[in-house]
């Protein structure tokens, strides 16, 4: 008999971004939720996919000049070849272009619209280009209007009742179920949303304006909204209305989402099944974002910031660090529900300080001594002198798997890799305080004492590779064979949480460090070369062609002569300062990466040349207006200043 069941999906993602670490986090969270329910005797059914209509996706493929169609074929194998390398296992991956998804839509509109909750009205508003929505006037912005992002328009559309329903899903979420949306702070958004006057939802878009969506099943000169469009896959994807399957998992589905998608997911969509009769999902989790100087990271992280907080794709990590060590980060960082700040230096520090020194170390050490002592075979009982601290950590692996079980039925995967990360940590210091290696050389009481001390080691370590599995599938099976444990690729069952391993006898072969220490030093000198302020230009020969540019092209560069008013390090950044400075008789803040070559009252005083019309961007929290220019070379960094200092701040370099 199953535990119980667990159908789970991520959003699906826009066909007109590459996948970054937001979209890779919240997949490798569904598969790791998905991996520990199976581990757990859950049944699961994991289920992924992409977003393909709408005006983003026919606007960026007119720009490349490819169909829509080819756009999304494109885009969506990028999906899943992210996924593939990011050892993702889905059952689904559904995509909005299949023919039965639009069937189920096009059911459910009809069905809405029969029962006289979809109605015809001319609306005039403003309209949100880049995220497709209707917008209130207090929304609009100069800006907005200027970049063609924000634009007014009139138009006859459909629309669905979404206000007749307000009062039923305040109810539904504050009173009955207030466990539907996850964690509180995100509920408590939605149910201020649902205190407020609410709007009925625009369903279409005129076929005049946009053509690229599923037709209005009751007027062919409509496509449907391209966000109800999206939802609905959660539904078609296990084939409502009369698939058995749908009856099967829906009941147990349980929806991840970024919070930056939790209005359509916590306000519109249970609405919309409410109205058509359909019963609600079980949960919503709403995690929170990943973010780089307190910005969300995205592909429109501003090129100031960009420059001064460089991070490479998580691809190129990947491929530096290992797949299965980017999972672990991932999932080890976040308190879902809450933002996480990042860099590329956090990462490798806690890569190295958990996974090389900590575990990987530990592998090491204790294959190593098993191998030279033992001759590779875990000793016999018998052979082994026992202690009441080994006996305690033997007693301690094996109330782990109720621990991880809480946490991750929790969705908490953070805690459960905490508390594995701990245990290492003991086991750890075990080792270092029963010293197996001296031991041995001590007589047969010694070895017999080693002995056992290894065994601890043998038994805990299984347990963590185990239960680390759901995290890092192909690390783990690597540290599992190690310790003479076959294992098939995703092999892993609940079979293996009841086995006591290893047994006496069983063959341990060891193998090649599983995390290597990652050498910060030659990493930050990849990342370096991706900084404006940081590459080293060839010397010599000033490039090809291509990399010319026009004389206007360089006017567009605003560069002025600053005088830094104020300097200070920035706290628990060490390559940042904080400058105040002043351009003629504006003074603003910069922060800049200077702060390991030039000490805060160094820079006081000083003329410096600035990029004065560079966007604002915020690093680490803070506003910098501005970047200064530096030369590099190697490990030096030389400010550009001026050979006359008495010219006025403010003057215009050219
Ligand atoms: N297509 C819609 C979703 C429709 S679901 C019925 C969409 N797609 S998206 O490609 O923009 O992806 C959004 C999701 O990516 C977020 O909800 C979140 O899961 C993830 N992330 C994107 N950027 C993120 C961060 N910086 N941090 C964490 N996750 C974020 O919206």
């Amino acid at each position: 008999m199953a535990e119980g069941r667990l159908y789970i999906t991520t959003p699906i993602y826009y066909v007109n971004d590459q996948p970054h670490i937001g979209h890779t986090y919240t997949t490798v969270l569904a598969d790791v939720l998905a991996r520990y329910h199976r581990l757990f005797g859950y049944e699961v059914k994991f289920m992924t996919g992409t977003d393909e209509h709408g005006q983003k996706v026919q606007q960026s493929a007119l720009a490349r000049g490819l169909s829509p169609q080819q756009q999304c074929d494109e885009y969506s194998q990028r999906f899943k070849e992210m996924w593939s390398l990011f050892e993702i296992v889905y059952d689904r991956f559904i995509r909005t272009t299949e023919e039965d998804h639009k069937r189920t839509v096009q059911a459910l509109l009809q069905k809405l619209y029969d029962q006289g909750d979809i109605f015809k009205h001319t609306y005039t508003g403003w309209y949100n280009v880049s995220d497709e929505m209707f917008i209130s006037e207090s929304d609009v912005t100069e800006e907005g209007k200027q970049s063609g992002r924000i634009i007014q328009v009139s138009e006859e559309n459909y629309f669905f009742r979404l206000s007749k329903y307000q009062d039923w899903l305040a109810r539904y979420i504050n009173e009955e179920n207030p466990d539907f949306i996850q964690p509180e702070s995100r509920r408590n958004e939605v149910l201020g949303l649902l205190r407020q006057p609410v709007n009925d939802l625009c369903i279409s878009r005129p076929k005049s304006r946009l053509s690229w969506g599923i037709e209005m099943p009751f007027d062919p000169d409509y496509v449907t909204y391209v966000w109800v469009d999206a939802l609905i896959n959660y539904i078609s994807g296990i084939g409502w209305p009369d698939s058995p399957e749908f009856s099967y998992w829906w009941p147990d589905a349980l929806h991840l989402i970024g919070k930056d998608i939790l209005k359509p997911h916590g306000f519109f969509w249970p609405i919309l099944l409410h109205a058509a009769g359909v019963g609600l999902p079980k949960k919503l989790l709403a995690h929170g974002w990943w973010t780089r100087g307190g910005q969300k990271e995205a592909k429109t992280v501003t090129k100031a910031l960009a420059a001064q907080a460089p991070v490479r794709h998580i691809r190129e990590m990947a491929a530096d660090y290992g797949v299965g060590s980017i999972r672990y980060f991932l999932i080890r960082e976040m308190t879902p529900g809450m933002d996480q700040d990042y860099s590329e230096e956090m990462i490798v520090t806690r890569l190295n300080s958990d996974l090389a020194n900590d575990l990987g170390n530990l592998v090491s050490r204790v294959t190593k001594l098993v191998r030279q002592n033992f001759n590779s075979q875990v000793p016999a009982e018998k052979d082994c002198e026992t202690d009441p601290r080994g006996q305690e950590l033997i007693a301690l692996a094996n109330g782990l798997s109720d621990q991880v079980r809480t946490h991750a039925i929790d969705l908490k995967p953070n805690l459960a890799v905490d508390a594995l990360i701990r245990y290492v940590r003991s086991l750890n210091v075990y080792l270092t305080e029963c010293e197996p290696w001296s031991r041995v050389k001590q007589g047969d009481l010694g070895k017999r004492q080693a002995a056992f001390c290894l065994v601890v080691a043998l038994k805990g370590l299984y347990r963590v590779a185990v239960l680390l599995h759901p995290v890092m599938p192909r690390k783990m099976e690597a540290l599992l064979a190690s310790l003479g444990c076959s294992i098939e690729k995703d092999g892993l069952n609940g079979q293996f949480l009841a086995r006591d391993f290893p047994e006496a006898g069983t063959t341990v072969p060891g193998g090649d460090p599983l995390f290597p220490r990652i050498d910060w030093k030659a990493i930050e000198q990849k990342i370096q070369a991706l900084s404006p302020i940081a590459p080293e230009q060839p010397k010599g020969k000033a490039g090809n062609d291509a990399s010319l540019i026009s004389i206007d092209q360089f006017r567009q560069l605003d560069l002025r002569v600053a005088e830094v008013l104020e300097a200070e390090k920035v706290p628990k950044a060490d390559k940042l300062l904080k400058l105040k400075i002043r351009i003629g008789e504006e003074v603003r803040q910069i922060v800049a990466g200077v702060a390991e070559f030039y000490r805060p009252e160094e820079m006081i005083g000083k003329k410096i040349i600035v990029v004065a019309n560079l966007e604002p961007a915020a690093i680490r929290g803070l506003e910098s207006r501005g970047m200064l220019l530096a030369a590099r070379e190697g490990n030096q960094l030389t400010l550009l200043t001026l050979e006359n200092q008495s010219i006025a701040s403010g003057s215009k370099v050219s």
